[in-house]
């Protein structure tokens, strides 16, 4: 597989950064384990570092990894509930950053995870996705003195749209990452063209489909359907993006939409916390919400937002994850933004950009659900192994002391 060539590449020269050159000869003592730092925060973060963790975990002659929460999502629904049903341990540092502005909660992270870095001295900073808790971390690690290298998983990803924070925390990381481990390879074009060199670019796959993959079986045991009484064909919604939800007209202009989807099929809305604090800010939920035929729910825990997801006749969202997981799973996704940092779930996937204007989302909707599940390609290394990949970059690098 051509996507895995550079990490071969890397693991026959003995270091992927082309720092660790040598073998140790073959009477040195064992090295010690690298040691790790794998940073969550927030819900997308969770189902990444599950199967990331799972394999430092099984190998703890290589790997001495712990787990920081940044605490930027908080709520049981929004991270304690993944913990138990991905069957994550519990984080061994919690930095309890919360809720606030962007560069309130980023600075609250920084000024905590910098006393974690001086008392912890990890060899590598490992980050995952493109939230504040990434941005934040990876800042940090990279202006310690000496500077602690980090590694960026889910690399490259570009929406060239910076209102959007995700787009600034992308580049930000990606920047200052030693280690790029990318999903596709759009995301190793986008970082050539930065002037990332080959070396530090791992095509490795998608962790996010490693925990897909690992739980679906488990997922279709729910029995969350019979609980909310509802039955197929339904539409499975979300939606959080600011650009989305903290725009009145958007939000106005996507409720219209889902007054008339909801006349239709029923929609199961599980309403992230942002959306429900901007819904009630601009008086726009619960009458839309009983008479469209929206039903809005708590956030779902994995399982049970899987079982709907798996089984739903359409998707509407403004999720990344999500974007992802219904290209896997051959649900049609319609996508309510005007760009996606994941083209690959456009050209190999069920996806569709649709934006937020009411009477488009209204018609690809109807469109999408005469047509019903759409052809896609395989897209290669989405196969449930990625994390394994990384553990075997990572294996490859040196400690920091490079004591052998
Ligand atoms: C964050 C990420 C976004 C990601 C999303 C996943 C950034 C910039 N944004 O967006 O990329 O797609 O998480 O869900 O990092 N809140 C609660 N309880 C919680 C968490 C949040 O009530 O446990 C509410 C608070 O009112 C908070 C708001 O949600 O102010 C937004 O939370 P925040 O973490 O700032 O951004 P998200 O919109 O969740
Ligand atoms: N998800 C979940 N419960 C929900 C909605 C989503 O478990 O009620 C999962 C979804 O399956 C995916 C992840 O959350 O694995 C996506 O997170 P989110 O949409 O919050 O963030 P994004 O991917 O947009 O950054």
């Amino acid at each position: 597989m051509s996507s895995t060539s550079s990490s071969r590449r890397a693991a026959r020269r003995g270091g992927a950064d082309g720092r660790a050159t040598r073998r140790p000869p073959a009477s040195a003592p064992p090295r010690r384990p690298l040691r790790l730092l794998l940073i969550a925060g927030a819900r997308p973060n969770f189902m990444k570092v599950a199967p990331l963790l799972r394999e430092f975990r099984r190998r703890p002659a290589l790997f001495d990894a712990r787990l920081v929460h940044t605490g930027q999502h908080y709520d049981e629904l929004m991270s304690d509930i993944f913990f138990d049903e991905l069957e994550i341990p519990k984080p061994e540092i919690h930095l309890g950053a919360g809720s606030a502005s962007h560069a309130v909660q980023t600075a609250r992270i920084m000024e905590a995870f910098e006393k974690v870095l001086l008392e912890e001295r990890p060899d590598w900073v490992v980050v995952v996705g493109d939230v504040n808790s990434t941005l934040a971390c990876s800042v940090v690690a990279a202006k310690m003195s000496p500077p602690v290298r980090v590694a960026h998983v889910e690399a490259g990803l570009r929406s060239r749209d910076r209102t959007m924070p995700e787009e600034i925390n992308r580049i930000v990381t990606d920047a200052l990452s030693d280690l790029l481990f990318t999903t596709s390879p759009d995301a190793d074009r986008n970082l050539r063209a930065e002037g990332a060199p080959a070396r530090r670019i791992h095509r490795v796959g998608n962790v996010m489909i490693d925990t897909l993959r690992r739980f679906v079986e488990r997922s279709d045991r729910s029995d969350i359907l019979a609980r909310l009484g509802v039955a197929p064909p339904y539409a499975l919604l979300t939606l959080h993006r600011p650009s989305n939800v903290d725009d009145r007209q958007a939000l106005g202009r996507i409720f219209a939409a889902l007054a008339t989807i909801g006349k239709e099929i029923p929609v199961l809305f599980p309403a992230h916390p942002r959306t429900v604090k901007m819904l009630r800010e601009f008086g726009l939920a619960p009458a839309e919400g009983v008479r469209s035929g929206l039903r809005v729910l708590e956030p779902l825990g994995y399982i049970e937002f899987l079982h709907l997801e798996k089984r739903a006749a359409l998707v509407l969202s403004d999720s990344g994850g999500v974007q992802e997981e219904t290209t896997i799973l051959g649900v049609p996704c319609l996508t309510l933004r005007d760009n996606t940092e994941r083209p690959i779930t456009l050209t190999h996937g069920t996806n569709r950009l649709v934006g937020s204007d009411t009477h488009a989302i209204v018609r690809e909707a109807r469109r999408m659900l005469a047509a019903g599940p759409r052809r896609r390609r395989p897209i290669p290394l989405w196969d449930g192994k990625a994390a394994a990949r990384i553990a075997a970059v990572l294996a490859n690098q040196g400690t920091t002391s490079g004591a052998f």
